[in-house]
C-alpha cells in the first residue's frame, strides 16, 4: 500500500498524471448549456455527430506522444478507458442525443490533496463522462489506503438550472462582455453545478471562475466541503465566453501567474495577490489568428501550459511568443505539439489531470 493521490497545486513537482483520449468524441448537439459555448459564428453552429475519424487519429496521435514526453520526464501516466460517445445520454430528468468525450480530463476530475472529485458539469453530454475514469479510480482506492473517491453532488440538469432564450436572440460581442461584467451566465442558481477546470489550486486557497460553467451555488458548496480551505471567486470580465479558468489565469510557480490580457483580474480581486507579493504578468500573445477547425477554445490555449515544477513548462510547440515568454520568466520550455488535439477539448493542461505532485498544502495567502 502506498500514496498514490497527491496534488495541492499546480507547480509543484509533477510524478504522476492522467492524459486524456480523443477516442468516440463527438461534437454534441445543442442543449441548454452548450449553445452558449459555440461562438455564433463558428462552423460548429448547428452541427453534431462523431468527429471524423483522421481528426480523432492525429489527435490521438499527439496525445500518445504528449504521454512519452511526460514518461521521458519519469512522471507515470494514466490514461482513461474510452466509452463510445455516440450514443443517447438519458435520465430521468433529461435526454440528449450524444456523450462528448475523454479527452480534457481537467474538466472532469479535481485532485485537492488526497481526494479527487468529479466534477458537477453543467452540459448534459457530459453527465457519464467520469465513467472513463472509474477503472483509474478504482486502481487508487485499491492502492492508496488515504485516497479518497469522491463524486460531487450530481446536477438534476432539468430546465430549472438554465436560464431560456437567453442567446435566443443573435447577440453581439459587446453584449456577451456586459453580460459577463454583470455576471449574468446561462446557468441559474438552482443547484451547484462546475467544471473542475473553472478551479485553480493554490495550497490553501481555491480561486474559482464564475461563469458560463460554474455557478455561484458550486462556490458556496466548496466553501462548506472543505471549510479548512479558503475559497475565492473571480471574475474576469473581458471574456465573452468565460468557460475555465486555465487559459486566462495560470500559476508557474509560488509568487508568480499569467494572465491573458483581454482579460484582466479586476483590481479588486488581484489584492490578495499583491499583498502577498505574488507577481502577475501578462501572457504573450499567441501564435495564431484562428483556432484550428471545428475547436471550442480560443487562441489563448497557448497559456494552457503544463507546469513540470518551479522551473519546468510544456508549452504548445508553435507558440513561439509563449516560448520565449517562459523562457525569460526563468523557465525551461519543454515545446509539445498539440493543435490537432486542441478541437477535442484545449491545450497541455486541459489534457490532463494531476495525480501527485510532490508538497503539500501551504499557506501562500496568510
Ligand atoms: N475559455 C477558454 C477555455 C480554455 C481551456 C478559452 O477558450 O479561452
Amino acid at each position: 500500500m502506498t500514496k498514490i493521490v497527491n496534488s495541492w497545486n499546480d507547480f509543484d513537482p509533477l510524478k504522476h498524471v492522467i492524459v486524456g483520449r480523443a477516442d468516440f468524441s463527438v461534437i454534441p448537439p445543442e442543449e441548454p448549456a452548450t449553445s452558449e459555448k459555440v461562438p455564433i459564428d463558428s462552423e460548429m453552429r448547428g452541427m453534431w455527430g462523431p468527429r471524423p475519424t483522421a481528426t480523432v487519429e492525429a489527435a490521438n496521435e499527439q496525445l500518445d506522444n504528449y504521454a512519452k514526453i511526460l514518461e521521458g520526464l519519469g512522471i507515470k501516466v494514466d490514461r482513461p478507458t474510452p466509452l463510445q460517445w455516440n450514443q443517447a445520454i438519458v435520465t430521468p430528468d433529461f435526454r440528449t442525443e450524444s456523450g462528448f468525450t475523454q479527452m480534457p480530463p481537467r474538466d472532469i476530475l479535481l485532485t485537492v490533496g488526497n481526494e479527487i472529485i468529479s466534477s458537477a458539469n453543467s452540459f448534459r453530454c457530459r453527465y457519464f463522462e467520469y465513467l472513463a475514469y472509474w477503472p483509474l479510480m478504482k486502481e487508487y482506492f485499491d492502492e492508496d489506503p488515504e485516497f479518497l473517491w469522491t463524486q460531487a453532488p450530481r446536477p438534476r440538469l432539468t430546465d430549472k438550472s438554465y436560464k431560456h432564450n437567453y442567446y435566443d436572440e443573435k447577440i453581439s460581442l459587446e453584449e456577451r462582455l456586459e453580460r459577463t461584467a454583470a455576471k449574468d451566465f446561462v446557468t441559474t442558481e438552482f443547484e451547484p453545478m462546475w467544471d473542475a477546470a473553472d478551479v485553480m489550486r493554490v495550497g490553501k486557497d481555491l480561486f474559482i471562475q464564475h461563469g458560463l460553467t460554474t455557478n455561484r451555488t458550486a462556490m458556496e458548496w466548496f466553501k462548506r466541503y472543505y471549510p479548512d480551505l479558503r475559497v475565492h471567486a473571480v471574475n474576469f470580465p473581458g471574456d465573452p465566453y468565460p468557460i475555465h479558468i486555465d487559459a486566462t489565469f495560470v500559476p508557474l510557480r509560488p509568487g508568480l501567474i499569467i494572465n491573458n490580457p483581454h482579460r484582466r483580474l479586476p483590481e479588486e480581486q488581484r489584492k490578495i495577490f499583491e499583498a502577498n507579493d505574488w507577481q502577475i504578468v501578462d501572457a504573450a500573445q499567441p501564435a495564431h489568428d484562428t483556432p484550428p477547425p471545428l475547436c471550442y477554445s480560443s487562441v489563448w490555449l497557448s497559456m494552457n501550459c503544463l507546469v513540470i515544477d518551479h522551473k519546468t513548462v510544456c508549452v504548445e510547440a508553435s507558440e513561439v511568443h509563449q516560448m520565449e515568454q517562459m523562457d525569460k520568466l526563468g523557465m525551461n520550455v519543454i515545446p509539445v505539439p498539440f493543435r490537432d488535439a486542441y478541437a477535442f477539448g484545449g491545450g497541455l493542461h486541459c489534457a490532463t489531470a494531476d495525480v501527485y505532485r510532490e508538497g503539500g498544502c501551504e499557506d501562500y495567502f496568510p
